[in-house]
């Protein structure tokens, strides 16, 4: 990340019912009760103009070309970033976000099969030079993840990507384990245990690691 925040950005990441909201919910607790200032936002959306895209891209009565769907989240992300990130960041907030650009190349790339190079060009152009210090991701076998997102009271017969098959689910996996891979220091690992606390414990762990390096740096 650009040296000259003050403020950390960490995002998480996994396929549908991975338990992201939960932890993001769960990390921003824990963050502030250590004394930071947290924001805990979203992608696609978490601004005004962006959450409008986002209610376009999630619609499942819309049928939207794959490239058509990768503007849409790279323009919600610029609009995302100029909102919400950049300045939480400069106050010297920690930024929260729920999913980030490893979701597009594991979604767009991975799942629908748009070139990779294409979506990293047009990710560094949407994120104006803002990267995550840290990611979690959130390892789930995506039977298991659709099966939780389906309990959820919200999710009536799912929304545009939700209803993708399995297939599209396991490709996904694949881009954000192929990811995982590609990018060890950045992205850590969290195989989704039985429980919300047992992942939890997990994840306060990478946490701890990365502020003690972090204070280490200072
Ligand atoms: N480790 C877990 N074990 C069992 N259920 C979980 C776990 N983590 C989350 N859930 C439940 O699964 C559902 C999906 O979790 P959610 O956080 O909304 O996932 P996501 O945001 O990744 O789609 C929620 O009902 C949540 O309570
Ligand atoms: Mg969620």
């Amino acid at each position: 990340m650009v040296a000259k925040f003050k403020g950390f950005f960490i995002t998480v990441e996994g396929c549908e019912g991975c338990g992201k909201s939960t932890q993001s919910r769960l990390l921003k607790k824990y963050l502030e009760n250590k004394g930071f200032k947290v924001v805990l936002t979203r992608e696609p959306g978490g601004s005004t103009v962006a959450e409008q895209v986002r209610n376009i891209l999630l619609n499942p009565k819309l049928k939207i070309a794959p490239l058509c769907e990768l503007m849409l989240y790279e323009s919600a992300r610029v609009q995302h970033i100029e909102d919400i990130v950049k300045p939480n960041l400069a106050k010297g907030c920690v930024v929260i976000c729920d999913r980030f650009t490893d979701s597009t190349i594991a979604y767009q790339g991975y799942g629908r099969k748009i070139d990779i190079k294409t979506i990293e060009k047009l990710n560094n152009i949407a994120t104006l030079g803002i990267n995550p210090d840290l990611t979690i991701y959130l390892d789930i076998d995506p039977k298991i993840g659709i099966v939780r997102a389906k309990a959820k009271k919200c999710f009536n017969n799912g929304d545009r990507i939700e209803r993708e098959n399995i297939k599209f689910h396991n490709d996904v996996r694949r881009g954000f384990l192929a990811l995982a891979k590609k990018y060890p220091k950045r992205i850590k690992t969290i195989k989704t245990e039985p429980t919300v606390k047992d992942t939890r414990i997990l994840i306060n762990a990478e946490i701890e690691k990365f502020l003690s390096k972090r204070k280490k740096n200072v």
